[in-house]
């Protein structure tokens, strides 16, 4: 079906934080590239969202958005026939986020499993405040993302199910008692939703063991050789378990035609690590190479990233007023 008269909606998201990595690839991007052609797709940039845990560091939002969305446009996201956005640029989420809050509890909002992981993470010390306001109502805001163009579908990692959660809980509290306005959304999972880093924990760029997207072959080479490899083979002559080994995880993905020959010759020991690494790190070049050039094209053309948010910011303003009329109406209120 073509974008323009497919009628499923999809919005999804993500906080600026820079460049992107192969675990934001294959977590999320490379699922939204395949979904443009069935569904009518919104994508923001939630860059309100940082400020929940990064109030104090406003000053690199508006660089991160603009390499996140170079990357995106790289990765295959397309302005003409998604709606690439900002989520500050459109205020109606605002109006919405402060409307829906009045549905939810704190109680709620305080059982929210990714909100403890994330206070876990934060190491809120005795000395400090705690968690703010805004922070509790990061599903919230999230809940009016997705509301408020009426999504149907949320593409997102694991984490954020309990958020797609509470927005259901949300959606379905408003149309009983104003009327229906919002679809119930469903969230999707995508496939490799923890894709592992050069040290094997999950790919995070907090935790410095990413492979960027816009990494040159030689950055590639130098990260890859840095990996680790099974414990286990500490000799040439060992054989090796692929099946532990992240290097045989990014064959999988990035170049599964030789997966099976790099399967057999770790585990009779015929090739060892040293060669497996700078094989898969020329794979794992080549198979980025058309993204980096795309994102160079793009970068390349002073002020087209600002263009193509400038344009869908307007599609998305457009979308969100409508709604935000008709909630007003339903609610007898603004
Ligand atoms: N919370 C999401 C993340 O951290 C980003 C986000 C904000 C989002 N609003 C959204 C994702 C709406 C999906 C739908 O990745």
């Amino acid at each position: 079906m073509a974008p323009q008269t497919a009628t499923k909606i999809i919005l999804s998201g993500n906080r600026p934080t820079g460049r992107l990595h192969l675990g934001n690839y294959t977590g999320a991007l490379e699922n939204w590239v395949a979904l443009q052609k069935e569904y009518r797709c919104y994508f923001m940039v939630a860059d309100w969202h940082v400020l929940t845990t990064d109030y104090q560091h406003t000053a690199q939002i508006a660089g991160n958005t603009h390499e996140m969305v170079l990357d995106w446009i790289g990765a295959g996201l397309d302005p003409e026939t998604s709606t690439i956005f900002v989520q500050s640029h459109v205020k109606e989420h605002a109006e919405l986020y402060l409307l829906l809050a009045m549905l939810i509890s704190t109680a709620r909002l305080e059982r929210n499993p990714t909100l403890k992981e994330q206070v876990r993470d934060l190491k809120i010390d005795e000395g400090e405040e705690g968690m703010s306001y805004g922070h509790l109502g990061y599903p919230v805001l999230q809940a009016a993302d997705i509301l408020i163009y009426r999504a149907h579908v949320v593409p997102v990692g694991e984490d954020q199910l309990p958020h797609i959660e509470i927005t259901r809980e949300i959606a379905r509290k408003f149309n009983r008692l104003y009327g229906e306005v919002f679809p119930v959304p469903d969230g999707k999972l995508t496939k490799f939703a923890r894709f592992p880093g050069l040290d094997g924990r999950r790919m995070s760029k907090s935790l410095g063991n990413t492979i960027d997207l816009a990494d040159s072959p030689e950055e590639i080479q130098k990260k890859i050789s840095t990996a680790f490899t099974d414990p286990q083979r500490k000799r040439r002559t060992d054989p090796g378990r692929p099946e532990v080994c992240l290097i045989y995880t990014y064959w999988q993905k990035f170049k599964p035609s030789e997966a099976a020959e790099i399967y057999e010759g770790c585990t009779t020991a015929k090739l060892g690590c040293v060669e497996c690494k700078q094989r898969v790190g020329r794979a794992i070049a080549e198979y980025l190479a058309p993204l980096r050039e795309k994102r160079a094209a793009l970068e390349a053309r002073a002020g087209a990233v600002e263009e193509v948010i400038h344009a869908g910011d307007a599609k998305a303003r457009r979308a969100a007023a409508e709604t935000m009329a008709e909630v007003r109406e339903k609610m007898h209120i603004g």
